[in-house]
């Protein structure tokens, strides 16, 4: 199922957070929205799932325009907060969530079994989720986001807060989730997570200031460093904000 977002803009208020966003995901693909805190990335993703009108503009996935009900089966979607039940266990919230998809009880069981096999969490299914850490929380909220096998995966910042070790183990995951024939988009602010992505959409105050491959992206820097594009684009300081190495290391 192809994604196709047309010259979407969105204000709240006075305030223009998106200005004329236009890029397509192609099925299969998995894309990094990449840009620093406030530059609309969170915006852009509650406008894929319908949470939110666009002011102009359109959002497809395939032939079905947003807002679209029957979509919300096939979207998973995972916050940036952590949208989980502390009273319940990780199996319990996964329960919640297959039933609230209305699954039927034997497919519910198998894809909890196989979700939290997926993300490393089988043996912590029966702990209630307040004994979490950070990290399980952002894998349990991993796994509800699977629950009923959607065809797109949309992330928003899954990997914020959790150490250089377990990253690489998601991104792991989301690798084996694309070559399952998942279309994934992941938010983030960490330039370096780019490298994981076929493409990647660089987001600076509310507008797209590029598009490409990442290996073209890349072969457009002068020391292989995303950040550059950021600068190049105008956005003195985008690099810095971005929270790694300060940025200005050239
Ligand atoms: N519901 C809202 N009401 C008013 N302003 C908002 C709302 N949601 C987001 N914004 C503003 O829109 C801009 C983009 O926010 P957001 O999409 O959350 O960026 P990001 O996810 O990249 O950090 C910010 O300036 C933010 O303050
Ligand atoms: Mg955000």
């Amino acid at each position: 199922m192809d994604i196709k977002l047309d010259s979407v803009s969105k204000s709240f208020g006075k305030n223009q957070v998106l200005a004329d966003i236009s890029f397509s995901i192609p099925s299969g693909e998995i894309i990094c929205l990449l840009g620093p805190s406030g530059s609309g990335k969170t915006t852009i993703i509650r406008l894929m799932i319908g949470a939110i009108a666009t002011d102009s503009g359109t959002i497809h996935f395939g032939d079905t325009s947003v807002p679209n009900l029957n979509l919300l089966g096939k979207i998973g979607f995972m916050p940036q907060a952590d949208a989980l039940y502390d009273d319940l266990s990780g199996e319990g919230n996964l329960k919640f969530f297959a039933r609230l998809y209305g699954m039927k009880l034997g497919v519910a069981k198998k894809r909890i079994d196989e979700t939290l096999a997926l993300v490393g969490l089988s043996g912590d299914r029966k702990k209630l989720v307040r004994q979490y850490s950070g990290g399980m929380k952002k894998r349990l909220s991993l796994a509800a986001a699977l629950i009923h096998e959607p065809e797109v995966l949309l992330l928003d910042e899954p990997t914020v807060g959790i150490d250089p070790v377990l990253r690489r183990t998601i991104w792991q995951q989301f690798q084996a989730i694309r070559r399952s024939g998942k279309t994934i988009l992941v938010s983030t602010h960490l330039m370096d997570e780019v490298s994981e992505c076929d493409k990647a959409a660089l987001l600076y105050n509310g507008r797209l200031i590029q598009y490409a491959p990442v290996d073209e992206l890349l072969a457009k820097t002068v020391n292989g460093k995303i950040e550059e594009l950021f600068l190049a684009a105008g956005a003195a300081g985008a690099a810095g904000a971005t929270g790694r190495e300060g940025g200005n290391d050239a």
